[in-house]
């Protein structure tokens, strides 16, 4: 039995995890297509009938004590006409809390140049758009704050979302995603130069190498290897991306431990290397294990 996601901040056994395990190499298997399919009832679980370890309402704090530390002053000094893009939003309160006057009185710093806020834009696979979510949109200018659904994130072109200052994934697509330099490379495209993308993953095995798989016999919850099946750290692979400069915090306290990532973008060039799914396993994050190409 393993424990899942968001331990973060509720440890929880997910029932759907001990109904089969995936094996490598399950490209278009079926086993695949099985785990796809798990993991979609996950994503689309009705109100109430969520698993208790998938978590769709962090708060704004929630992900300002999570990502890294410049995260909160770097969202503080956006101004009206920069754009804060949140992948895997769940029900949107980030974007939310970001609009209330509670965030200007605690966020004094970058007042006078945030005058009417930056735009925000929410991706979800499922819509979990709330009647406040609703309420305040209508209350903002058109556009002001968006939300889109249905599509992943590799779904959406240039042209549908543009450019973005900000970029946050918090046990989003990052976590979830099954092409994970796919993915990484579609958000670096929206990101804008000097613009900086703060996400996390659960479970790795962290930069200095000093924490172990958090579940007894388990593997990490995202693994990559070289073609001969020596070990690439995720902290590793990321600094391989041209164009970034990418610094690693593991926060050891989390349980499960997470390491935050701060990818911060500085040419035009970026180029992601290229990863092969050798296993996905539905969860709340999954088990992925990748391959470097070549
Ligand atoms: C566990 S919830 C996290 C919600 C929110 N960040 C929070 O912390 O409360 C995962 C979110 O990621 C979204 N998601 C998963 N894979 C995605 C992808 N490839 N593209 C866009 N969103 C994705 C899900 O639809 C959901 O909104």
């Amino acid at each position: 039995m393993k424990k899942t996601e968001t331990g973060i901040f509720v440890l929880f056994i997910l029932q759907i995890l001990c109904l089969g395990t995936a094996h490598s190499a399950d490209s278009p298997s079926a086993t695949f297509k099985e785990e796809l399919s798990k993991q979609e009832e996950i994503f689309r679980s009705k109100e109430g009938r969520v698993p208790e370890g998938y978590t769709i309402d962090r708060t704004l704090e929630d992900y300002a004590q999570t990502l890294s530390s410049d995260f909160d002053s770097a969202l503080a000094n956006l101004g009206p006409k920069d754009r804060w893009l949140d992948i895997g939003a769940g029900k949107g309160n980030a974007i939310l809390d970001y609009y209330t006057p509670d965030y200007d009185l605690n966020h004094l710093q970058g007042h006078a140049r945030r005058g009417e806020k930056a735009k925000a834009v929410a991706i979800s696979v499922e819509d979990r758009r709330t009647p406040l979510w609703h309420q305040t949109a209508a209350s903002l200018v058109p556009s002001q704050i968006q939300y889109f659904f249905e599509k992943r994130v590799r779904d959406y072109s240039l042209g549908e979302l543009g450019r973005f200052q900000v970029i946050t994934d918090l046990l989003g697509g990052f976590s979830y995603t099954d092409e994970l330099s796919v993915f990484l490379e579609k958000v670096l495209g929206f990101l804008e130069l000097k613009g900086t993308f703060y996400t996390l993953l659960q479970d790795v095995n962290s930069q200095e190498g000093t924490n172990r798989p958090f579940y007894a016999n388990s593997p990490y919850l995202t693994e990559i290897s070289n073609a001969d099946d020596s070990e690439v750290k995720v902290c590793v692979w990321l600094k391989r991306i041209t164009c970034v400069e990418v610094s690693c915090e593991l926060k050891a306290q989390w349980k499960p431990p997470i390491e935050v990532y701060r990818i911060h973008k500085v040419c035009d060039e970026v180029s992601v290397p290229a990863l092969v799914r050798m296993h996905y396993q539905a969860g709340t994050p999954p088990e992925r294990r990748y391959r470097l190409r070549n």
